[in-house]
């Protein structure tokens, strides 16, 4: 499998998220084969927002393919001082990196930058448009509990206007005829974006007609006022026990994560048997041990 540069779900046909998700499962079954694959390659971890899983998930995907990696202290960087995003990377580059994997808020520069460069480039989270590695560790999750995405029908609760993880996912499930629903608060305003694939729905619906349930964060880092409480938010919107019991037993419950407990989503509700926030974290490491694989031999 080889992959030129993973910047968009947009790139990837439907027979490589497959090959993709296949790969993941490889590397699931078989840890220890894999440790010596690239161990002459380095890949460079610059992450510009905040992040726990991806960060964390890469690097440890990298050192699972026996990688050297290195991570950029991005407050502590030149960056401060001025240096733009490409001079960095081309700087990175001089010191023989193969790949690094980039998180930043700006939107739409990546691929500009990635026709400078030599070295490969993985999106880890752009803005409110891109997380492609995150699409496929929710592929991976959902082709796992069901054997297939074919036909699946999703619903996507909550800010979904600043989510990049619900435009990348949206991407990917336009691919496979999967069925998006989608609830937006009504404080967060209207569906801003230009999907055609996907249908609103009343809260109600969305928990009850979907097989699989994706919560998203409330982004307040992207807002500009506080439209709700808290507080006020879990009473109308959290998803827990009560509202969980209209949730078919078959289902699953996903959330890209971090989750705020007790806001969009209730410790209980963390606690129950369909819910599949772990497995979408350990997923998340086959997943990127897969894209690192197709990347360097892309
Ligand atoms: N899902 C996700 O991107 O989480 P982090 O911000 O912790 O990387």
């Amino acid at each position: 499998m080889a992959i030129k540069n993973l910047l968009s779900i947009k790139d990837l046909s439907k027979d490589l998220i497959l090959e993709i998700l296949e790969r993941a499962i490889y590397f699931e079954n078989h840890f220890l084969d894999s440790q010596n694959f690239f161990s002459d390659h380095i890949v460079a971890n610059l992450f510009f927002e905040p992040s726990t899983r991806t960060a964390l998930s890469f690097e440890l995907a990298a050192k699972n393919l026996g990688i050297r990696t290195l991570s950029l202290q991005t407050s502590s960087s030149s960056v401060q001082k001025g240096e733009s995003l490409l001079d960095t990377l081309l700087t990175i580059q001089s010191m023989g990196v193969n790949a690094s994997v980039v998180r930043l808020k700006e939107e739409n520069i990546l691929r500009e930058v990635s026709a400078e460069l030599s070295m490969k480039l993985i999106n880890a989270g752009e803005g409110t448009i891109e997380h492609p590695t995150q699409a496929l560790l929710d592929a991976l999750t959902i082709y796992k509990e069901f054997g297939t995405l074919e036909g699946k029908n999703i619903t996507i609760i909550g800010d979904i206007n600043h989510s990049r993880v619900a435009s990348s996912v949206i991407d990917l499930f336009a691919l496979f005829d999967m069925t998006v629903g989608l609830f937006i608060p009504e404080e967060f305003g209207s569906l801003n974006r230009p999907w055609k694939n996907v249908k609103l729905l009343p809260l109600d619906d969305a928990i009850k007609d979907s097989d699989v349930l994706i919560c998203l964060r409330n982004q307040l880092e992207r807002h500009e006022k506080t439209y709700i409480s808290p507080e006020e938010f879990h009473k109308k919107y959290g998803i827990n026990a009560e509202r969980l019991k209209a949730f078919a037993d078959t289902s699953i419950i996903m959330h890209p994560g971090p989750y705020n407990r007790e806001v969009e989503i209730s410790s209980e509700a963390l606690l129950d048997s369909r819910c599949r926030i772990q497995q979408q974290v350990q997923n998340g490491v086959y997943t990127r041990m897969a894209v690192i694989e197709g990347v360097l031999n892309g």
